[in-house]
């Protein structure tokens, strides 16, 4: 991290000299020089008004101001109460731009008559920070709105300019009323304030969303930020302090709760539109965030100090898991940010957090000649933590089962018919359900990805290449590897989907396109920026269960107008549907195809709207093997089937759903509506750490209880294993 030694800080401004512009590759032709750095910012297909511009109304006492720092050198302004501006556009979003400082103060936004919001442009600062984001709204249907500001008492209140965009329209809402029994929903509500390009479910009330340092319209200490919490009941967001660039980490929750977000992309400098955010390489970092279970966020903090905290190696687009230690395994990755993988950047080696001495590696990385056989297309490696503790991996075409305790390797079948699964041929994967039924036999699923040749140079590849529909299962036994990948197909290709597991035992398939290939500005016929193109807009469900032939249904699923291309995730969230945002095929921030996504999609799986089983004990905690009562509410008409489920969400990035999980529980029940229900039977099945548990009558669950399973203590510490990695590698 030789560039952290390279940044001058003073007064809300910085310079970043990086000398390692690497941001996916791409560099702009029109690359511009380190600036001073503010969140305004005009995205491609943007258009900026300045305060000047004379359509923009003012009404009351204002009075222009001149500065090289302001936008177009001025600035209008009132002190007057009840002093206001409105301005008339055509587009679905506005964004305005002033001062903030000790002055300013509330003021009232109206959207076409009605009022909207009251924000605050109060910053605790004497000088003011100029270039700021006042307020933003993308949610507007197409076509010719009209914003107006209204100055409160005793403040002051300004225009440097008025950005207009023009994003893709709304979806509609469906109406509740006119659903069958059978029917999704999906509604568009709420907007991320920062691209998600990463997430995870992190409280029963907040989402934790992180992105790339870039352009985002969520500000903090006077900057764009770049990650943030979301709160899935009201939708607010509140902007996270991140310090280095989190582009492409991977993330997992430890066995305290703790939840680690490691490795990203060095400081994007001088080479790129975004010049210059005050951000710190993120190649080697450990960010920390900590159990925040706080209905309104508070104490919900980003925690990074590369200095004590850190990995042994560099990592852009690798994968994190939690063993059945509760430790956090690293794997893969490349040694600089690019697009397509390579010798020369490869990082063929698994590292642990907390660091560990083993196989002689005192706290460093370990060499894993796997992550070398699957060049090209290896980046964001498949990973599950398998039922008898080893590690199931797939990269490229590949296949094996890792014993971290031993550092053994069983190689698998290869995947078939010549499809590779792995970044940039993104496919997803799921463990599927563990039952107790059948001994926990694992069978893993892998749904998409690309034929493509991964030694093709970008310039043979289109973002016209169909993707694949296959998908891949594997059952984890002896007669099951015998018998090597049964190949399915889904209605439609798909590359980079996701797929979200339901606490039914059922899984989603949705996001991604039919065809092209991961990443942006690599290859032939752009959209935009996008490498890929045709998203699939309507999801799939696949029932593992049923026979082949019969496992994927369309029926009662909506179909998106939301393109979820590059960078577009989706997660189950407690309350039992799920929460779909993202897709960003861009450099930075764009509104132009395939612009940057903001909104947030909700579907609705059938039963959110039948009644649903409660479970009313607040348990906190399940210990492995014990057993524990738990009580619930049943529908009314009883309960025929009932399931007790234990779930981990994942940690989802790039079509990589890490950690996810299922996991049945055993459950005996004496009286009605009280369960004794048995933990799991041990950490391999279930790794210590988080999870949700759910009651599931007749195909109906309940919502999720967050509990922790294990004892909650972290991961073992081995302080001779963080000293070596400390010495031994600069931060
Ligand atoms: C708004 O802009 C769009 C796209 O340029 C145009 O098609 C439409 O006619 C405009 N609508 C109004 C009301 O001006
Ligand atoms: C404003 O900043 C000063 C100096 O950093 C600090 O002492 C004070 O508590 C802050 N006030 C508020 C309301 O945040
Ligand atoms: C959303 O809820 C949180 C927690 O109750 C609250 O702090 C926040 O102000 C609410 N935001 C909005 C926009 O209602
Ligand atoms: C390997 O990848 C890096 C990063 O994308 C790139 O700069 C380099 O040119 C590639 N090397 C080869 C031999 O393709
Ligand atoms: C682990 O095994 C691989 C071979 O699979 C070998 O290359 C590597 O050196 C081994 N590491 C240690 C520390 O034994
Ligand atoms: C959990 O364990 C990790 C690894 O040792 C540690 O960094 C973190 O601070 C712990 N979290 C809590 C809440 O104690």
């Amino acid at each position: 991290m030789a560039t952290l030694l390279a940044i001058v800080l003073f007064v809300g401004v910085s310079f970043v000299l990086a000398n390692e512009p690497a941001w996916n590759g791409h560099i702009p032709s029109n690359a511009a020089v380190a600036a001073l750095f503010t969140p305004y910012y005009v995205p491609p297909g943007a258009k900026s008004y300045d305060s000047d511009f004379p359509h923009i109304n003012y009404k009351g006492d204002w009075t222009d101001k001149y500065s090289t720092g302001y936008i177009g050198k001025s600035l209008r302004t009132t002190s007057q109460s009840g002093g206001s501006f409105s301005f008339t556009f055509n587009g679905t979003g506005i964004e305005w731009f002033g001062n903030m400082d000790q002055y300013h103060g509330s003021v009232i936004i109206s959207i076409d008559g009605m009022k909207y919001k009251e924000i605050s442009g109060w910053s605790n600062n004497s000088r003011p920070l100029k270039q700021q984001r006042l307020f933003w709204t993308f949610e507007l249907p197409p076509g010719r709105h009209t914003i107006k500001a209204v100055n409160s008492r005793n403040s002051v209140m300004d225009v440097d300019a008025l950005v207009v965009t023009r994003g893709s329209p709304s979806t509609a809402t469906p109406s509740l009323a006119t659903r069958r029994s059978n029917q999704w929903a999906l509604t568009q509500k709420g907007t991320t304030g920062v691209h998600a390009m990463q997430l995870a479910i992190v409280s029963s009330t907040h989402a934790l969303i992180v992105d790339k340092v870039e352009h985002n319209p969520l500000s903090i200490d006077g900057h764009p930020a770049w990650a943030a919490v979301y709160n899935l009941e009201n939708h607010s967001v509140k902007p996270l302090r991140m310090q280095s660039n989190s582009f492409c980490a991977g993330g997992t929750f430890l066995s305290n709760g703790t939840l680690i977000n490691v490795g990203g992309n060095p400081v994007v400098a001088s080479h790129t539109s975004a010049a210059d955010f005050g951000d710190l390489d993120g190649l080697q970092a450990v960010r920390l965030f900590h159990p925040c279970d706080t209905s309104d966020a508070t104490g919900c903090e980003i925690y990074e100090n590369h200095h004590q905290l850190r990995m042994a190696s560099p990592r852009w687009y690798n994968t994190v898991i939690r063993l059945s230690d509760g430790s956090a395994m690293i794997i893969g990755g490349s040694k600089k940010g690019g697009w397509m993988n390579n010798a020369t950047v490869n990082n063929p080696t698994i590292e642990f957090y907390p660091p560990k001495n083993i196989h002689g590696s005192n706290g460093l990385p370990v060499h894993l000649p796997f992550l070398e056989k699957t060049l090209n297309s290896n980046l964001f490696p498949i990973a599950f933590s398998l039922p008898d503790g080893r590690v199931f991996m797939a990269a490229n075409r590949d296949a094996i089962i890792y014993d971290w305790t031993t550092n053994e390797t069983q190689n698998l079948p290869q995947i078939p018919n010549n499809v590779r699964v792995t970044y940039p041929m993104a496919g997803t994967s799921l463990l599927l359900p563990l039952t107790p039924e059948n001994d926990y036999i694992a069978v893993i699923l892998i749904c998409g990805g690309s034929t493509l040749d991964d030694n093709q140079p970008s310039y043979e590849i289109s973002s016209q290449d169909p993707a694949t529909d296959q998908c891949f299962r594997l059952t984890l036994n002896e007669p099951g590897i015998a018998l090597g990948w049964q190949v399915e197909y889904m209605p439609e290709a798909r590359i980079m989907p996701d797929a979200v597991l339901l606490p039914t035992g059922k899984i989603v398939i949705l996001n991604g396109g039919s065809t092209g290939i991961s990443g942006y500005g690599n290859v032939l016929r752009q959209v935009g920026s996008s490498n890929a193109d045709n998203p699939v807009l309507q999801p799939v469900l696949y029932d593992p269960n049923v026979h082949e032939g019969r496992r994927f249904s369309r029926d009662g699923m909506p179909s998106s107008s939301i393109s979820r291309l590059y960078h577009s995730v989706a997660t189950l969230t407690p309350k039992g549907n799920i929460m779909i945002a993202g897709s960003n095929p861009n450099l930075d921030r764009s509104e132009m195809k395939y612009g940057t996504e903001y909104r947030v999609e909700w579907l609705d799986p059938p039963y959110m709207t039948q009644e649903r089983p409660r479970i009313v004990e607040n348990i906190q905690q399940i210990g492995f093997e014990g057993t524990f009562n738990v009580k619930v509410e049943l529908p009314s008409a009883g309960c025929n089937d009932m399931t007790a489920v234990l779930m981990d969400f994942g940690y989802v990035t790039h079509a990589v759903h890490a950690n996810s999980r299922l996991v049945y529980l055993r459950y005996s029940s004496s009286q009605p509506g009280s369960l004794r229900v048995e933990g799991p039977p041990n950490a391999k099945i279930y790794p210590p750490g988080p999870g949700w548990l759910f009651i599931v009558c007749d195909d109906v669950p309940s919502e999720g209880l967050k509990v922790m399973i294990g004892d909650g203590q972290g991961p073992s510490i081995d302080l001779d294993a963080i000293e070596n990695l400390r010495k031994t590698t600069v931060d």
